[in-house]
C-alpha cells in the first residue's frame, strides 16, 4: 500500500485514520488496505477499535480525520445518501447472530438487498435460492429467519451478504455467538462463497482460531494497529 499520495493500490481501506467518540479515542493513526479478493482478519481485545474501523472502512461512521478509500476515490467526504448507495452495491455484511428480519423466510431475507436495488422479483427469489442451496439450506428457503438455528441463521447472513456480488463483506464477529462446531461451518461458507466471487472479506473477530483463517492477520490494540501479519 502506498502511505502517500491520495491514489493506493488497494481495493478499499483508510490512511491516517482518527475518530474519537467523545473524550474515548476509538481509532489513533489507523491505516489498513485490503486487497481484491484477499481475506484478512482484524483481531485484537474487546474496546480496541475493531467495530469502529469496520464501520468506517464501509462508510457506516465518519472519520475525524484521515482518508477512507474504495477503488482509489476518498468516499470520507461524500454525502450520507452517496456513501449508502456504496454500501448497498458493492459491499455485503455479516454481524453477530440475529440480525436477519425474523418473520420473513431466509430466502426473503437474502433477496432483500436485491430488491432495494431494484433487481425484480422472480431474479432475485432465484438467486436466493441458488445461494442457499449452494450455502446448503436450501431446503429451510421458506423457513422463518425466526425459527432455525443460530448456525443456519448466520450462513442465510452469509447468503444475504453475497446475494448482490458485492466487491468487499464486512464480517463483525460472525461467529461470536456460535459453538465451535457451527461457527467452523459457517466460516467454510463464507469463505468459500466469497473465493468463489472474488470478493474481499474484512472479519473482525477476537479469537485466534477464526483469525487464522484469513490470508492476512492484522492486530489492534487501543486504536491502534500493531502489526499486518501473513498467515498464509
Ligand atoms: N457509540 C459509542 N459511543 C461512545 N463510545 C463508543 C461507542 N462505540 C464504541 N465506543 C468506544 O470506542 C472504543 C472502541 O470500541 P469498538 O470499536 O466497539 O471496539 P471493539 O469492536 O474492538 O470491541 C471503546 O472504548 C468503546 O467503548
Ligand atoms: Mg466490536
Amino acid at each position: 500500500m502506498e502511505l502517500s499520495g491520495s491514489k493506493s493500490t488497494g481495493l478499499a481501506g483508510c490512511r491516517g485514520v482518527r475518530l474519537a467518540y467523545g473524550s474515548t479515542i476509538a481509532l489513533d493513526d489507523v491505516s489498513f488496505a485490503v486487497e481484491q479478493g484477499e481475506t484478512v482478519a482484524v483481531t485484537g481485545p474487546s474496546g480496541c477499535g475493531k467495530t469502529t474501523l469496520l464501520h468506517v472502512l464501509s462508510g457506516l461512521l465518519r472519520p475525524d480525520a484521515g482518508e477512507v478509500y474504495f477503488e482509489s476515490e476518498d468516499f470520507s467526504t461524500r454525502s450520507d445518501a452517496a456513501r449508502s448507495r456504496l454500501r448497498l452495491t458493492s459491499f455485503g455484511f455479516v454481524l453477530q447472530f440475529g440480525d436477519l428480519v425474523p418473520e420473513l423466510t431466509l430466502r426473503e431475507n437474502v433477496e432483500l438487498p436485491l430488491r432495494v436495488t431494484g433487481t425484480r422479483a422472480p431474479v432475485a427469489r432465484r438467486r436466493a435460492e441458488d445461494l442457499l442451496g449452494e450455502l446448503g439450506i436450501g431446503d429451510l428457503a421458506d423457513r422463518q429467519a425466526g425459527a432455525v438455528s443460530g448456525g443456519q441463521a448466520q450462513r442465510a447472513a452469509v447468503a444475504r451478504a453475497l446475494v448482490h456480488e458485492p466487491r468487499v463483506v464486512f464480517a463483525d464477529e460472525p461467529t461470536g455467538a456460535l459453538d465451535s462446531g457451527s461457527g467452523e461451518a459457517v466460516l467454510d461458507c463464507l469463505f468459500a462463497a466469497a473465493r468463489e466471487r472474488g470478493a474481499a472479506v474484512v472479519m473482525v473477530t477476537h479469537a485466534p482460531e477464526v483469525a487464522e483463517r484469513a490470508d492476512r492477520v492484522v492486530r489492534m490494540r487501543d486504536g491502534r494497529v500493531l502489526q499486518a501479519v501473513t498467515v498464509r
